[in-house]
């Protein structure tokens, strides 16, 4: 099969998507029409401004422009209409299921409230899930880069919208932040049974993976592009095929890799890792699910069993029942 036939395989067939931070599809667009909207003001006079800036060096330049763009957020309305447009994006991209992120602290610390939040973000997708069959799952992160007691405070407003949010996750500066700081926080979360996962081995070593797993429980692991540089941790997360939601397009923006070419979801795949491709943040990152197939696979010359696998692979690591993911599975 040519390039261009597995693109067209890319772009019709079901996906899920399991890496998408919903902070991170704020457009530059939507972000001006917002700040005026709110009388917010944004440190960029215009929109190429804003597109310029989006020049990151690792993850910690990427996250000081994204929470200042967060704070453009104000109204349950900016938060559904921000959602509503991913929704949009999913059925353009053929995404049937998405799993997503989102960041309360980053709006509680300016005072908006965790309710205005997580009811704009779930009435947003329930529409997707009628209007557009989208299924969905919500997963609320933590910022690493605060102490476990404001997390203690935020998980107990998730346990009042435990109806609408599945599980817990942690994000933000990974370097200095490890899992075990978090250990009686996602003990505490298991024990209200949220589901939890991590961003481990983003930028830091294969060590935060380990305690990801053995200190936090996770099911799953966010990017974990540095286990290669430790053989006993791709044999265990080989064996138990442990899910990796790798970000190809992501990873380059924040400088993981130099070049495309040179990312080792290829030699993952060989290791019969459990990868997943996913967007992370597309609005600041240059494309959304099926930009980053297409580019991954062009670069590392992916075969089409390669991305037949990706895509099942993406089903097989969501949290939908087994039934539906074998459904979905058929599908493809
Ligand atoms: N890593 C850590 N924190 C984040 C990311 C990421 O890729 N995206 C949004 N917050
Ligand atoms: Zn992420």
């Amino acid at each position: 099969m040519n390039d261009v036939d597995i693109n067209e395989f890319i772009k019709k067939s079901p996906k899920a998507e399991l890496h998408l931070h919903i902070e991170g599809t704020l457009e530059p667009e939507q972000m001006f029409a917002l700040g005026k909207r709110n009388n917010i003001q944004i440190p960029f006079k215009n929109i190429n401004e804003v597109k310029k800036a989006y020049n990151f060096n690792n993850l910690e330049s990427f996250l000081k422009i994204y929470y200042e763009g967060s704070k453009v957020l104000i109204k349950e309305k900016d938060f559904f209409e921000l959602t509503w447009a991913y929704a949009l994006k999913c059925k353009e991209d053929n995404i049937v299921h998405a799993e997503i992120f989102f960041d309360p602290q980053t709006h509680t610390s300016r005072g908006i409230s965790f309710d205005i939040v997580i009811n704009g973000i779930y009435k947003a997708l329930k529409k997707a899930e009628n209007e557009l069959g989208l299924s969905f799952k919500i997963i609320m992160c933590f910022l690493r880069h605060l102490n476990e007691d404001d997390c203690f405070k935020i998980l107990d407003q998730a346990i009042a919208h435990k109806d609408k949010i599945f599980g817990v996750g942690l994000d933000s500066s990974e370097i200095g932040n490890p899992p075990k700081k978090f250990q009686n926080l996602f003990k505490n979360a298991t024990e209200n049974d949220f589901v939890t996962v991590a961003h481990a081995g983003e930028e830091g070593p294969p060590e935060y993976i380990w305690e990801a797993l053995n200190l936090l429980n996770v099911k799953r692991i966010d990017h974990g592009v540095q286990c290669l540089k430790d053989e006993k941790l791709v044999a265990k997360l080989s064996n138990d095929q442990i899910p990796l939601t790798v970000c190809p397009l992501s990873n380059i923006k924040l400088r993981i890799f130099d070049k495309l070419n040179e990312h080792n979801l290829k030699k993952m795949l060989d290791k019969k890792l459990m990868v997943t491709i996913n967007s992370d943040d597309p609005a600041y990152f240059g494309g959304y699910l099926n930009q980053n197939l297409i580019e991954t696979q062009a670069a590392l010359n992916l075969s089409f069993e390669d991305i037949k696998t990706l895509l099942i692979n993406s089903f097989k690591s969501s949290f939908l029942n087994e039934e539906m993911k074998k459904e979905w599975i058929t599908k493809i």
